[in-house]
């Protein structure tokens, strides 16, 4: 066990205070107490009463929208929603904003008018803005947003219906009283707002200072007088874990009950550790008590199945049924929690449950901001994430070398220690890509800085790595220590620091001790961060290192739930209360724009990890799920979460391999090193305790399985890449669950513990389980699977049993794809551009098989101008063609040129027809090549091979057989 290096007292009281509070033990879990129930949060218990009051019979919503002052211009709705706030009748008004966009999605923004202009006062003298956040758009929000041309409206004396979407198909009927939108596709309610009026805007108000109530000798104090019947305890200020909440602007929460009336499923809502199919949350058996909460903090040994938050949220729910799949998006960067309740409706009181249907129902609140919610009919996954897209963008295609394996742990020692892991990594034919740093590498937490006695020659060590095309990624985390370094003190100087309420800048605790956090909501404190990475501004550094972004929620140690105190104030004098969940995106955002320029002319793609993450995060890079343990439960739960994080549109996810904290039994981080070669982000890691655990360490038969495991990562690497691709231009996930990609077959709805790989047609089931030697893997359809490595036929839906010995991963190929690989064993995968590709057939009933591969530099932004290879492949009545389906552009023919090269160099069809048998060639257009056929053997599938077809990869070609 290793300490931290120590130099200063505060240093040391620092790691004294750590220690104490959470020094590392691998029974203990969540210290539950250092997080808000959601009755310790003042707004969520109040919305969840209001919520119960709505609920209850005979109540009325208090909004109404006022006819008159309804509007429409240019595919918009405008107007007033009258909010009754008392019983004399008195109201405050708020604005509606419903736009219909070109895109079929619609977008319904609810704001206060005062607010708006201002005209509030606040409490404390505070410094904080006086308005409703209303910046999430612009650091969400990237496109989509155009208006539709062809929407129309009609109005009568209570409703306005608007028509838009895809040749009119949708609908949406505002209801002026009570206020109520219901979103239909087809003529049929799909979504429903306020449908069980749980709209709540509380709206600005001054604080009037009540006399205390006068108390007699003798006598007990009188109660105090209830002036709303609202529970106004934690209006002003609101105290948790022994720090205080000042509330500058009083109550400001927002909440809506959104209703999907026939869908049983929803997923996303990221980060929380739990089912893909999430669960309700009020209570019953085997459900949650506490609604699903959105607030980015380091949630230290966090549990597995709970609603309780983690680092990122990205507030975009899906509901699935049978053929139907729509989603809402609640762009709100305050803290937000979300009740689901499901309830079944029988459409006839006679009909005993026949014909019975069930209703998801939602409720959303968050602490401030706007309500401004999209909504997206679909009807199925892919357009619902498509939609989500185009609005927030979609994942980054990465460089080929982040989607390879990274090697990490807290800590590589020394640069010898990185050169000697990286000689061993080669020496024992183990491929890697990366190896990373963590925060020990500085000279004392000073980021930007190296060790000088551990790390004295950075740039020695990087170019080592670069020998064999690998990389190194470090640690940069946005807690700035305080304690005189030149970056500490231009950070000051510059004043790009958060501050505090009072206006002054903000010091915590975190991995330094005592620290600033830069405020990266500021485009000066952005540039600034620019500056720190240029070469030669971030000494020891060179174009093969990358940057790791940790501890942005922000984590802060003595922070009220390890966070910032949430009337911090940031750029604009926002409150941090309003602006937290995209905090981390925004650090996130700054090393990205960093990567870009840290030299000029010397234009790479990025690689930044980040911990935090909120809607739009998938445009910067790669997150992972934290810190999670080397425990058999959390390999199975990092699947699901890693699932649940594609359908919410940040798919380049994956969980630490091996389990952070603890020490993984061999046979676990066998286990989990096959589950990882289908994370999207696949990095092995491990905490500061553990004990070493490179691969080559487990002895085997272990190492042996492991690098096999590695390796079929790396020859599928043709395969990831493609669906990174796919991920890039459409938002599909990368990793898909059974629903996404049959969300006609019910009985795949909750599954999440298999799924498809791209658009390959590989569907695995990696084992989680301990001690099992099998795996029962449900099949969606008739088709055809074969098993990826003895070509073992499955057939026929439902439930199969697939033997799965400690050495095996079960790995399906369904007939009627075809699979690219690059099979030869390389150290990693830089050098393996120039190899050839095998073309896997898997064929379906029919004899047919399709399939596709995009390929570039793997590194540049070149692809932008068309430097990239996109080939449709198709097997059909006996003939095998390769078709250019990419556009072309002013980089093509160049790029061309340099593939030429690059062949084919074996064509493997799996279900090969019997009447090869015999066959010896096959026609390839310039010639022949060979063909060797292999009979059906117990079970498994013919199979035939053909050996250097004398096809490139980039051209157009025909093979007969
Ligand atoms: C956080 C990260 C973990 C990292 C550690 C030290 O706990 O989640 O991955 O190793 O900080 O930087």
């Amino acid at each position: 066990m290793r300490s931290f290096t120590l130099s200063t007292k505060w240093t040391a009281l620092f790691v004294l205070f750590t220690a104490l509070c959470c020094l590392f033990t691998p029974t203990v879990t969540v210290k539950h107490e250092l997080f808000k129930t959601c009755d310790q949060a003042g707004f969520c218990k109040r919305n969840r009463a209001f919520a119960d009051s709505a609920s209850a019979t005979g109540w009325e919503t208090p909004y109404k929208i006022a006819p008159e002052s309804l509007s429409w211009k240019n595919g918009q709705l405008q107007g007033t929603i009258l909010k009754t706030i008392n019983k004399n009748g008195e109201t405050v008004r708020l604005l509606i904003t419903i736009s219909f966009l070109e895109s079929g999605s619609a977008r319904v923004t609810i704001d206060e008018e005062k607010r708006q202009k201002g005209e509030i006062d606040l409490r404390h003298n505070s410094k904080a803005r006086k308005e409703r956040y209303n910046e999430a758009e612009s650091w969400a929000i990237v496109g989509g947003l155009e208006l539709s041309k062809t929407a129309v409206e009609f109005r009568d004396a209570a409703t306005s219906t608007v028509k838009y979407g895809p040749d009119g198909k949708f609908e949406a009927v505002i209801t002026y009283a009570p206020f109520g939108i219901d979103f239909k596709r087809d003529s049929a309610t799909q979504i429903k707002f306020n449908d069980r009026g749980m709209l709540n805007v509380e709206h600005w108000r001054p604080k009037i200072d009540k006399p205390e109530p006068e108390k007699k000798e003798g006598e007990e104090a009188p109660a105090p007088e209830v002036q709303t019947g609202e529970d106004e305890s934690t209006w002003w200020d609101e105290s948790f874990g022994g720090s205080t909440d000042s509330k500058p602007k009083g109550p400001e929460s927002v909440g809506l009950d959104i209703t999907f009336p026939g869908y049983a499923h929803v997923y996303g809502i990221p980060e929380h550790a739990g089912p893909l199919s999430l669960k309700e949350t009020r209570g019953g058996s085997g459900n949650h008590e506490e609604p699903y909460r959105l607030y980015n903090a380091d949630v230290f040994e966090y549990i597995m199945d709970s609603p309780m938050t983690l680092y990122g949220a990205i507030p975009f729910m899906q509901a699935h049924s049978k053929d139907s799949t729509v989603g809402v998006f609640w762009l709100n960067a305050a803290e937000t929690w979300i009740d689901i309740i499901k309830q079944k409706e029988a459409h006839n009181p006679l009909s005993l449950g026949i014909g019975s249907r069930i209703d998801t129902k939602t409720h959303w609140f968050s602490e401030s901001g706007l309500i401004d919610v999209f909504v997206f009919l679909g009807p199925t996954p892919k357009d619902v994430t498509k939609a989500y897209g185009e609005l927030t963008g979609y994942t980054q295609l990465p460089q080929e070398f982040a989607i390879a394996y990274h090697q990490c742990r807290w800590n590589y020692n020394t640069d010898e220690d990185v050169k000697d892991v990286d000689r061993k990594m080669s020496k024992h034919q183990i491929p890697y890509d990366v190896i990373w740093l963590d925060i020990e590498y500085t000279h004392e937490k000073e980021y930007f800085t190296w060790d000088p006695l551990q790390f004295p020659d950075p740039i020695g060590m990087l170019k080592q790595l670069d020998k064999s095309e690998r990389k190194l990624v470090a640690i940069i985390d946005p807690h700035i220590k305080n304690n005189g370094y030149h970056i500490v003190e231009d950070l000051k100087k510059k004043d790009l620091a958060v501050h505090n309420k009072d206006g002054n800048i903000y010091e915590g605790w975190c991995w330094p001790g005592s620290s600033h956090w830069i405020d990266c909501f500021s485009p000066a404190a952005i540039k600034w961060w620019v500056s720190l990475f240029k070469y030669d501004t971030f000494k020891g550094t060179m174009h093969n290192l990358f940057i790791w972004n940790d501890m942005n929620e922000p984590s802060v140690f003595n922070g009220p739930e390890t966070t910032m105190p949430k009337d911090n104030l940031h750029y604009g004098n926002w409150e941090h209360r309003d602006v937290h969940n995209i905090n981390g995106m925004t650090f996130h955002n700054a090393t990205y724009q960093a990567l870009l320029e840290r030299k000029k002319g010397e234009i790479r793609r990025p690689f930044v990890l980040t911990r935090s993450f909120y809607a739009g995060s998938q445009r910067l890079g790669a997150m992972w799920t934290g810190d999670n343990q080397a425990s058999w439960d959390h390999l199975a739960a990092a699947f699901p979460m890693v699932l649940n994080n594609g359908i919410a549109g940040y798919p380049f996810a994956g969980a630490d391999v091996g389990g952070f904290f603890g020490n993984p039994e061999k046979d676990l981080l066998t286990r989990w090193y096959q589950a990882g070669a289908f994370y999207p982000f696949f990095r092995g890691h491990a905490h500061i305790d553990t004990r070493r655990r490179e691969p080559y360490l487990a002895g085997e038969p272990y190492t042996g399985i492991i690098t096999r495991a590695l390796r079929l990562r790396y020859a599928l690497l043709p395969a990831w890449y493609t669906a990174f691709h796919e991920a890039s231009v459409d938002g599909t996930p990368i990793i898909r669950p059974q629903y996404f990609e049959y969300p006609g077959d019910e009985a795949g709805f909750a599954i999440d513990d298999q799924f498809f790989v791209g658009s390959t047609g590989l569907l695995a089931k990696p084992v989680v389980k301990e001690g099992a030697d099998s795996v029962d893997i449900y099949l969606p359809d008739e088709e055809i699977y074969y098993d990826y490595f003895d070509y073992q036929k499955y057939s026929g839906r439902g439930s199969k049993t697939i033997s799965a010995p400690l050495e095996k991963i079960p790995l399906l190929m369904q007939g009627g794809h075809i699979i690219p690989r690059k099979d030869r064993p390389r150290r990693s995968s830089g050098l393996m551009k120039w190899d050839p590709y095998t073309l896997v057939i898997a064929l379906n009933k029919e004899g047919s098989a399709k399939g596709e591969l995009y390929v570039d530099d793997g590194e540049t932004f070149d692809y932008q101008s068309g430097a990239y290879i996109h080939r449709s492949f198709e097997f059909k009545d006996g003939v095998l063609a390769s078709m250019d389906i990419g556009k072309k552009g002013k980089l093509t023919d160049k790029y061309l040129k340099t593939m030429k090269g690059v062949r084919v160099e074996r064509i493997i069809i799996v279900g090969a027809p019997k009447e090869w048998e015999g066959k010896k060639s096959v026609k390839t257009g310039k010639g022949e090549a060979g063909l060797e056929f292999h009979g059906e053997e117990g079970g498994k599938a013919s199979w035939a091979v053909v050996r250097n077809p004398g096809v490139a990869i980039g051209e157009n070609w025909k093979i007969e057989f």
